[in-house]
């Protein structure tokens, strides 16, 4: 079995930067105030679609590098990726970010949302969450719900930015698995869970 630090706190590189486009080290990475200056680039539309068999081992290789496991701890249970239902997102041919979700109650949880680095800021994230709204509307939930760490500066933006609002904080939450204090995003140690929510 994995030793506590890598199941729940270890975090491979994952992100790329905006500036020069290399892959960056949850570590190493840092956040910058910029104006809209960035030009919107031309890609190929996303296709976002339910997981098929065949999108499980991707979708299970894209959640491995952005979290460095496939075990994830939220909202007071941990959770095995591999036995949750998930979006793809396609923009080639293999998948270029997937999400993890679960029925939580009367909302819809979101359990997992990752981009592979090189298709980050193409708007993979953006359509697979849009998708994951439609999803809970058609189910008839009223309210999605998300949880990430107190260092993930980027994806705290990147929900706020699309109407989610912070809801709990849960103190040193995931010290009490890791067991350990470990450093994420720009060297930040990783201890609290932050949960976000959005009503639909
Ligand atoms: C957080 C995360 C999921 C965002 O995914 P993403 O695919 O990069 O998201 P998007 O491309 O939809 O949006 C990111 C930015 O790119 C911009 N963008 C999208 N398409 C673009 C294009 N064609 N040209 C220029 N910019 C573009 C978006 O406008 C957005 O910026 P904004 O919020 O300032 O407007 C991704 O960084 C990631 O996988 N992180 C690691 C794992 C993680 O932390 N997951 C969340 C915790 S569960």
């Amino acid at each position: 079995m994995d030793k506590p630090s890598d199941q729940f706190g270890a975090k491979p590189a994952v992100l790329r930067c905006a500036r020069c486009g290399k892959f960056v080290d949850w570590e190493e990475a840092q956040v910058q105030v910029v104006c809209s200056c960035r030009p919107r680039i031309d890609l190929p539309p996303v296709l976002v679609r339910e997981a098929t068999d065949a999108d499980r081992a991707a979708a299970r290789e894209l959640f491995q590098q952005d979290f460095g496991r496939t075990e994830i701890v939220a909202f007071g249970e941990v959770m095995d990726l591999d036995q949750m239902p998930a979006l793809v997102a396609v923009m080639t041919e293999q998948p270029a970010g997937a999400l993890a979700y679960r029925l939580l109650g009367a909302a819809l949880h979101i359990v997992a949302l990752a981009t592979d680095p090189m298709w980050q800021r193409s708007g993979v994230g953006g359509h697979l969450l849009a998708e994951a709204e439609l999803l809970a509307r058609r189910l008839g939930l009223q309210r999605i719900v998300v949880s990430t760490t107190n260092d993930n500066l980027p994806a705290l933006y990147f929900y706020q930015r699309r109407g989610y609002r912070l809801r709990d904080l849960v103190p040193d939450s995931i010290i009490a698995h890791t067991r350990q204090q470990v450093p994420g995003f720009a060297g930040i140690p990783v201890r609290d869970e932050v949960r976000l929510e959005k009503t639909l």
